[in-house]
């Protein structure tokens, strides 16, 4: 199976977490999103067990959450102390109401609203990621009204090609995101926030990119970060405490995806730090690490119905199910490939190869192309593995289609966390 937390019962069905995945689908109605909170869990200590015995721990893992965003992913992530990586005031707000510690959260954003910063300021948000100077100067300012100082990191570029795809890839000089290393850009940043009267300069930060299956794109942004920090210590004599390297560890959609463990990653990329400031001879950073989709991808399945299939001769042959783009996406904005089997046949060998379509009115709503699957009929519930991330997090009503319901599965029992959305949610707005 992908991933551990997948296996099939004596019925043949498959099972997430222990629970059969055809009697959630009958119970619950599809499309369904069903997560695996040990494994979400699990995930979550993985990281902190590396940076607790590899690093004194030193360092606090923010979960990003635009990964998944809900109330019980906060929850569950709180309680396992780890931080919150946040992106808007949305994210924010839903950590907040969920109960998370402000002084846990850092916030994000590359083009950050005064509405979004104010409330970030005023509700003791931890750390602010600075991503250009103009927002840097809204923000002293901001601070200095609400009486505060607070904490800020600059978002570096550090100019390195992570190997993933062009829209997720983040680091290199042509990026939306952050100071640029190689033009002074991120030195004039450094300089302008040491003088914000009503800011307070802690560290750097940089994300190079995301799905990076290799450990040494991010042992190579710790070297290049150490770097810099170093210089703005010998030229401007500001020597800042804290780094902060993002997030983008992979993991396995489809059974050749081979990525390299996270505590591997974390391992490497702690090795490449302690080795930088030897030789930099700076002081070890308090390290900040925000993975999003190691934590939550592999713990989430997406079930749905099969509505019908159609053979077309010697072209293909479509198996159509009741969600897809607006629920899943990422084929659409990617390419990305999944695997999928039908949850009622799990046992059986998968022996077609099919296109799974979805029911917008689009022709390039799929899921995916020519992936192998059991032989599909009416009424079959389809599962596609490993859709914890960036999922439900990117879901649309597109053609007014609704939200689908959240599950999380723990021991085998499984409870709502986000409720389907109805017909009436979606006019909710409308005047
Ligand atoms: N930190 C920052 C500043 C980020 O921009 C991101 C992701 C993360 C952390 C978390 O990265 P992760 O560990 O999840 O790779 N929608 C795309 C992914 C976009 C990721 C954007 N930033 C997808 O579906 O593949």
């Amino acid at each position: 199976m992908l991933t551990p937390n997948l296996t099939i019962n004596a019925e043949g069905h498959l099972c997430i977490g222990g629970a059969d995945t055809v009697t959630l689908a009958k119970t619950h109605g599809t499309p369904l999103y069903v997560m695996d909170e040990n494994m979400i869990r699990e995930n979550c200590r993985g990281f902190a067990r590396v940076i607790r015995e590899e690093y004194g721990g030193r360092g606090m893992i923010c979960y990003a959450s635009k990964a998944l965003s809900c109330k019980e992913l906060y929850r569950i992530v709180d309680s396992e102390g780890l931080g919150a990586d946040v992106v808007s005031g949305g994210e924010l707000y839903t950590a907040l109401q969920a109960g998370m510690s402000a002084e846990k959260i850092v916030m994000h954003g590359n083009s950050k609203t005064n509405t979004e910063l104010q409330m970030a300021v005023s509700r003791g948000v931890g750390r602010i990621v600075c991503d250009n100077l103009p927002e840097l100067k809204r923000l002293d300012q901001i601070a200095g009204e609400a009486g505060k100082t607070v904490s800020v990191m600059l978002r570096i570029k550090p100019g390195i090609d992570a190997h993933t795809h062009d829209f997720v890839k983040t680091g290199q000089i042509d990026s939306k995101f952050g100071f640029a290393l190689e033009t002074g850009e991120a030195k004039q940043a450094v300089l302008a926030a040491s003088l914000c009267p009503n800011l307070k300069l802690v560290g750097l930060h940089c994300h190079i990119g995301s799905q990076i299956l290799d450990t040494e794109p991010f042992a190579e942004a710790a070297r290049v970060m150490l770097r810099f920090m170093a210089e703005m210590r010998n030229e401007l004599h500001v020597t800042l405490p804290e780094l902060n390297l993002g997030g983008g560890p992979g993991i396995r959609y489809t059974e050749e995806d081979d990525p390299k463990s996270f505590s591997e990653i974390v391992r490497v990329m702690l090795a490449a730090i302690k080795v930088s400031c030897a030789e930099l001879d700076y002081p070890q950073p308090f390290l900040l690490f925000e993975p999003g989709r190691s934590i939550v991808g592999g713990a989430g399945v997406t079930l749905y119905t099969v509505m019908a299939k159609k053979t077309i001769p010697d072209i293909r042959t479509y198996v159509l199910v009741d969600g897809g783009m607006c629920d899943n996406p990422r084929y659409a904005l990617y390419h990305s490939r999944y695997e999928a089997m039908i949850a009622n046949k799990a046992d059986q060998p998968r022996d077609e190869q099919v296109t799974i379509g979805g029911k917008c009115c689009e022709s390039g709503d799929l899921i995916g192309e020519d992936m192998p699957l059991q032989a599909a009929e009416e009424g079959d519930t389809l599962a596609v593995l490993a859709t914890g991330a960036y999922n439900y997090s990117m879901a649309m009503i597109y053609n007014r289609n609704p939200r689908p319901e959240m599950l999380m599965v723990k021991d085998g029992e499984a409870r709502t966390v986000i409720k389907r959305e109805t017909y009436a949610d979606i006019i909710r707005n409308d005047i």
